[in-house]
């Protein structure tokens, strides 16, 4: 973080407008990080900032409110998930996986607008691989003071889809995703254009990097590592006690809003500047297209950047950006008529396991290998992949000389996520793989730790580890 503003200092010796101005402070801040990804303070400027907010709030207990920035982990653990009804269908999208699924998708769109397809434009926006929640924002506690259609507003409820009628209400753990806001100040909402009750859709998910640390820290602790992000999202948003939901460092980005169960605004692209201009993590990439041509062109642009997100795409969601006419194609089934997912080709590839071979890393740790038989996937040949440790090979039930299923995910290394199962024909392999009982850098002792993943080399002056 760089530092270009310091804490407004404060003169006030009223702990309650004190108690207000730090968490305006903190709130500014916070959308300022998790929202825009561009802080102006350090974070230890930030934390002092919550710490003379936490001292104030402990010698004023009276005034601490739920919508304060201290107060997103809290509560205890529940015993269960209580069912919420839909303010309208939360619906599933019909996939498309070529340009001519497009062309087919935009000529009925174009039927069905008639007269007014000329000026058809479409909101392209990336297809988040998270879950979709419904976070409902309602007047505050404390709209007596303010009643009307002048005050703030403040999260009320967060659902996941469920079956799209019925979801599972989950509100103490998403108020633990630091880019959703506990409450939206009048002032904004009102700059925004919304109302003081709404309902907003997006994406919960988790970023890559939360991914990787939360899976080198299941390793350390025994424990076995999750197969993707969008796993571990939901399994984040399902935890019983918030506390644990929190450590999963989940993020989201909105996507839709309704009030009263119906779209709010005329346009799309306005929907998605409004929620934004609340405060909500709206997705910068995104674009508004006035051709089937500059869709397709957004399409392959972000197939080909899409390793370089902090998060996994699995494909681009175009949308009819009117909402009347959104309104008049409707639905079928379970989708609708108005959007449409164009899904990227799942990079994965079907190859043999030559061999598995065991590098020894900085700490000393050892991290078996699969050598494969080149196979081009997504772009790219790939001939060796990770396997982590002893515990993920037996879990997959690897072999050498097994067909595998190797999967290019976001990340840099590719990964074997499958054994290809006996009735393919395919031959099963013939050799058990065993950790080395010498280091293959330098030939020193290898230890595993009771109760640990990992193998370690504990030979001092191993070369791998100078
Ligand atoms: S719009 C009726 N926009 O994809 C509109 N969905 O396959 C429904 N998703 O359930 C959703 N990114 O969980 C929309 N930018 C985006 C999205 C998105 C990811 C998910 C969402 C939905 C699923 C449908």
């Amino acid at each position: 973080m760089t530092s270009r503003t310091s804490p407004e200092s404060n003169a006030d010796t009223n702990p309650e407008s004190q108690i207000e101005s730090l968490r305006a402070q903190i709130r500014l801040h916070e959308h300022r990080y998790y929202v825009l990804d561009d802080p102006s303070i350090t974070d230890a400027a930030y934390d002092a900032l919550v710490n003379q907010l936490k001292a104030l709030e402990a010698a004023h207990p009276q005034l601490i409110t739920p919508d304060s920035p201290t107060q997103r982990v809290g509560g205890q653990p529940r015993e269960g998930f209580v069912k919420v009804e839909h303010s309208s269908q939360m619906l599933s999208l019909d996939n498309a996986y070529t340009l001519d699924d497009l062309r087919d998708w935009d000529r009925r769109v174009r039927e069905l607008a008639g007269s007014a397809s000329a000026e058809i434009r479409y909101v392209c926006e990336l297809k988040l691989d998270g879950l979709s929640m419904a976070i409902r924002y309602a007047p505050g506690a404390d709209a007596g003071a303010d009643a009307g259609v002048d005050g703030g507003c403040e999260l009320a409820r967060a659902i996941t889809r469920g079956d799209g009628s019925v979801g599972e209400e989950v509100t103490p753990n998403v108020r633990t995703v630091r880019s959703v806001p506990l409450a939206i100040p009048a002032a904004q909402r009102k700059k925004a254009g919304l109302p003081r009750a709404f309902e907003v859709r997006g994406e919960i998910l988790m970023p890559r990097a939360s991914f990787e640390r939360m899976n080198d820290e299941r390793e350390r602790n025994d424990l076995p590592r999750f197969a993707n992000p969008r796993n571990a999202a939901a399994g984040g948003i399902r935890q019983l006690d918030p506390q644990l939901t929190a450590a999963r460092r989940l993020d989201y980005f909105a996507y839709a809003l309704s009030v009263e169960g119906r779209t709010y605004f005329d346009h799309h692209w306005q929907t998605l500047e409004a929620l934004d201009a609340a405060g909500f993590k709206v997705n910068p990439k995104r674009k508004l297209a006035h051709s089937l041509d500059e869709v397709w062109t957004f399409i392959e642009q972000w197939e080909e950047k899409r390793d370089a997100l902090p998060y996994e795409i699995d494909g681009i969601v175009i949308k009819v950006d009117r909402t009347a006419l959104q309104r008049e194609l409707g639905f079928t089934g379970k989708a609708p008529r108005w959007a449409i997912a164009y899904k990227y080709a799942a990079r994965a590839g079907v190859t043999q396991l030559n061999d598995i071979e065991v590098n020894v890393g900085r700490t000393g740790k050892l991290t078996p290998t699969a050598v494969l038989e080149p196979v081009f996937i997504g772009g790219t040949t790939v001939s060796r992949a990770t396997l982590h440790n002893l515990d993920e090979i037996q879990r997959l039930g690897l072999m050498i000389g097994d067909w595998v299923i190797v999967e290019r995910g976001g990340d840099v290394i590719p990964k074997v996520t499958k054994v290809v199962d006996d009735d393919s024909g395919k031959p099963r392999g013939t050799r058990v793989f065993a950790m080395p009982e010498r280091c293959p850098e330098c030939g020193g002792h290898i230890v595993r730790a009771e109760g640990e993943v990992a193998h370690f080399c504990v030979n001092t002056s191993c070369p791998a580890k100078l």
